[in-house]
């Protein structure tokens, strides 16, 4: 055992594809990594691996947990990549006795921000720093570069940023990691991240089903839509996968792969839990709940076959491609407007004062959601006057060339009967914001009447509780 001591710069623990992936990846930028895995087995397959790459000179493999931390020189920093909830906790647990005053764990999964805050305040108790740290770029980012989003104690990210950096992607010389706050701030911006991951990917799938069942075109020729798209101001990674997926085809039925592949879809929780605390602050991101809300309804095949049997289903329809590119260019400025203003309300509320520009900079590569918009979204946000994203000079602009084609879209799909739920939120959310006289007045006559729940007056500013002459009150 004793020959492995402090032989290790950094320790890992999780060789899943995510950990193994970004164990590689350092290993590969000149660190010394331990790693670890429960399984045994796994450790083997990672190392075989490792030598095919010619990187297991820099990886020291543990096969229990206390020669694992015992090859990590002091203060030793730990990357957690076990699944997020109980799992984090268990191997935290595991791994306290064993480590010294001043040891970072980094858990790097997707955990919930909030478990975040509490294993950050119980690092501190036990005299360790824990570092939440968001990962964004799925296998080939973890291995290549991810997108990373640090949120816990300064002396935890002066610790690992050395780290970090050379492992980041970087947009041109710039490593996409930054430190945004403590305790939860780095995971809480990761599940806002994969929130508007949520409502660009359900964009895209709206309007690619415009194009399959309105349009009546096949996958190949979606797929060279979204390829040109993609050369143009929707350049981004998902508009760039969403042209490879439909480019495929299956081996077995020579079909293309998306008609051959099962219209239900999975979720982790993220993006539901992005829903949730909006509406709990009061910062609705309605593109996002669109897209939870159209998963969800995904796993509804046979009420969906009920409902096309009782109500029929859509009606061919006809856009120009420079309308549903519009309205995707469009529909995702507004959407990561919801998206923004959210982290500057989470930001206030908690205390984080989180650094919107520089979030816009470090997606700008590595992780799921970057695209060519996302510079100029940072630059928009550093110079930016209006709390909205929507409302800065340079988006104001674009929307205001793009919103007549998500308006056409919303409104030739609705007509024909096709589902387009996320696009027509994000409408909605704009022409919400540019309706100077609500009408949350007849809101409050209603409460008041039912429920004298009282209201204010235009003429009597200030004055609250007032009530109608409908006898409540
Ligand atoms: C990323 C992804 C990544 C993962 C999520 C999405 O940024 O690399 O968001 O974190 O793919 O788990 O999950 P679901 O779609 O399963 O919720």
């Amino acid at each position: 055992m004793s020959d492995t001591r402090d032989t290790a710069e950094i320790g890992l623990i999780g060789l899943g594809t995510m950990g193994a992936n970004l164990a590689l990846n350092i290993a590969e930028t000149g660190h010394r990594i331990a790693v670890f895995n429960r399984t045994p087995a796994r450790i083997d397959a990672f190392m075989t691996e490792a030598v095919a790459e010619d990187l297991s000179p820099n990886i020291v493999p543990a096969r229990d947990l206390s020669e694992f931390v015992t090859a990590v020189a002091r203060p030793r920093r730990i990357i957690l990549m076990v699944p997020a909830g109980q799992p984090v906790d268990d191997q935290i647990a595991a791994l306290r006795p064993l480590l010294d005053a001043g040891d970072v764990i980094v858990d790097a999964g997707n955990s919930d921000w909030q478990d975040t805050n509490r294993r950050a305040a119980e690092a501190e108790q036990a005299g360790t720093l824990h570092l939440g740290l968001g990962v964004s770029g799925g296998a080939e980012g973890a291995r290549s570069g991810p997108s990373m989003m640090a949120g816990g104690p300064e002396r935890a990210w002066t610790l690992l940023k050395p780290v970090l950096e050379l492992a980041a992607a970087r947009f041109d010389r710039d490593p996409c990691v930054a430190h945004l706050g403590p305790g939860g701030a780095g995971h809480y911006v990761k599940m806002v991240h994969n929130g508007i991951e949520y409502a660009d990917m359900q964009m895209i799938a709206e309007v690619y089903g415009l194009m399959r069942d309105g349009m009546g075109r096949g996958a190949e020729a979606i797929a060279a839509t979204f390829a040109r798209w993609n050369e143009g101001p929707l350049a981004s990674y998902l508009v760039e996968i969403t042209a490879e997926v439909a480019a495929a085809t299956d081996p077995d039925t020579r079909r293309p792969m998306l008609d051959v592949i099962a219209d239900r879809a999975g979720q982790k929780g993220t993006g539901r839990w992005t829903v949730i605390d909006a509406q709990r602050r009061a910062a609705p991101l309605p593109a996002v709940e669109a897209a939870v809300t159209a998963r969800v309804l995904s796993g509804e095949a046979g009420a969906r076959a009920r409902g096309a049997e009782i109500f029929g289903t859509a009606e061919p329809l006809d856009l120009p491609e420079a309308d549903l590119e519009g309205a995707l260019i469009a529909a995702k400025i507004l959407a990561y407007s919801q998206g923004f203003t959210l982290l500057a309300t989470a930001g206030a509320e908690e205390d984080w004062n989180l650094p919107l520009p520089r979030i816009a900079e470090i997606w700008r590569a590595g992780c799921i959601i970057r695209s060519a918009m996302l510079d100029d979204m940072a630059a928009a946000l550093g110079d930016a006057t209006d709390e909205r994203l929507a409302f800065a000079p340079r988006f104001a602009d674009l929307l205001r060339r793009t919103l007549p084609a998500l308006r056409r879209t919303v409104a030739v799909a609705s007509t024909a009967g096709h589902p387009v739920p996320a696009l027509a939120a994000s409408l909605g959310y704009l022409d919400t914001l540019r309706q100077p006289r609500g009408t949350a007045n007849l809101i409050q006559a209603q409460r008041d009447r039912f429920g004298a729940h009282g209201f204010e007056r235009i003429d009597r500013p200030g004055e609250t509780g007032l009530h109608g002459p409908w006898g409540a009150g």
